[in-house]
């Protein structure tokens, strides 16, 4: 469903993401973990054709975002890392507005959008303007947004980082249910729940590199962890992604201090 390949992306001076080379298929999930500033977002928006790449490719079902960044568009849906709401329109107004935009019928986005604001407990909010709402209100309607029209491909930045532990589990089991009906999905998160729950692939981003991509097992493998003896228990997503962020780190620092020997 989604292949990317060599994608960089340079800002100026800042080259926030270098050489990304990952394949989504159809009902999996592709977890970016990452430090602040290690490229997730620029990765994500260059996989949803806002972006446009320096280099590199990106096709989402065969279609080559190069080519055709409106048909990609089409396919996919983005819930941005700060939701971009109309402040003066209620939810329902809202939600029914991109559901016209995406092209569903009255009564089909009419049902889709209930439930959704029923799921995610905003019924009795949803005629309220979206300016009245708290932060996680505001990032269910963005979550339910980006997924009202069942696209082929949704493309999540930190879907649950405001959502209360209730909502959260509600989002992660609601994203697991479109993957059930064939959705491909990426989502960046500093959660390592968010990650354990949803995530087949993982991929630790650093400095705009991806320094692991692979399931869970892989990365234990790569990380160099054991069974931690005192407990005897497998390492945690944490304990593995602390190692691989660590050595790069130190890998960077043998290589600045054999480059000043
Ligand atoms: N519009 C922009 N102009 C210039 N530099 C940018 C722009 N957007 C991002 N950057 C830079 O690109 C790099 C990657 O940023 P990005 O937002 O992709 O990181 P991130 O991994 O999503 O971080 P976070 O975990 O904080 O959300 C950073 O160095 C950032 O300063
Ligand atoms: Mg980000």
């Amino acid at each position: 469903m989604l292949e990317v390949e060599g994608l960089a992306k340079r800002y100026g001076d800042v080259l926030a993401l270098r050489d990304l080379t990952v394949k989504v298929d159809q009902g999996e999930c592709l977890v970016l973990l990452g430090r602040n500033g290690a490229g997730k977002t620029t990765a994500l928006r260059c996989m949803a054709g806002v972006l446009l790449p320096s280099a590199g490719m990106v096709r989402v079902d065969g279609i080559d975002a190069a080519d055709d960044p409106a048909g990609v568009r089409a396919l996919v849906g983005l819930m941005p890392e700060v939701p971009g709401l109309y402040e003066r329109m209620s939810a329902r107004s809202y939600l029914d507005h991109f559901g016209a935009i995406y092209d569903l019928s009255p009564e089909l986005r009419g049902r889709r959008i209930e439930d959704l604001l029923e799921l995610f407990e905003l019924s009795d909010a949803g005629d309220r303007w979206l300016g009245t709402y708290s932060k996680g209100m505001r990032q269910k309607v963005a979550l339910i947004r980006a997924t009202l029209h069942h696209p082929r491909l949704v493309l999540a930045d930190e879907p649950t980082s405001a959502l209360d532990p209730d909502s959260a589990r509600r989002a992660w089991i609601y994203l697991k249910d479109l993957q059930k009906e064939g959705c491909a999905l990426v989502i960046c998160t500093h959660s390592m729940e968010e990650a354990e729950h949803l995530a087949g692939d993982i991929g630790i981003m650093s400095n705009g590199r991806a320094l692991a991509v692979g399931n869970v097992v892989e990365l234990r493998r790569r990380s160099g962890l054991k069974t931690r003896q005192e407990v005897r228990e497998l390492p945690t997503l944490q304990d593995i992604y602390l190692a691989i962020v660590d050595n790069q780190r130190m890998d960077q620092r043998e290589l600045a201090e054999t480059r000043t020997a």
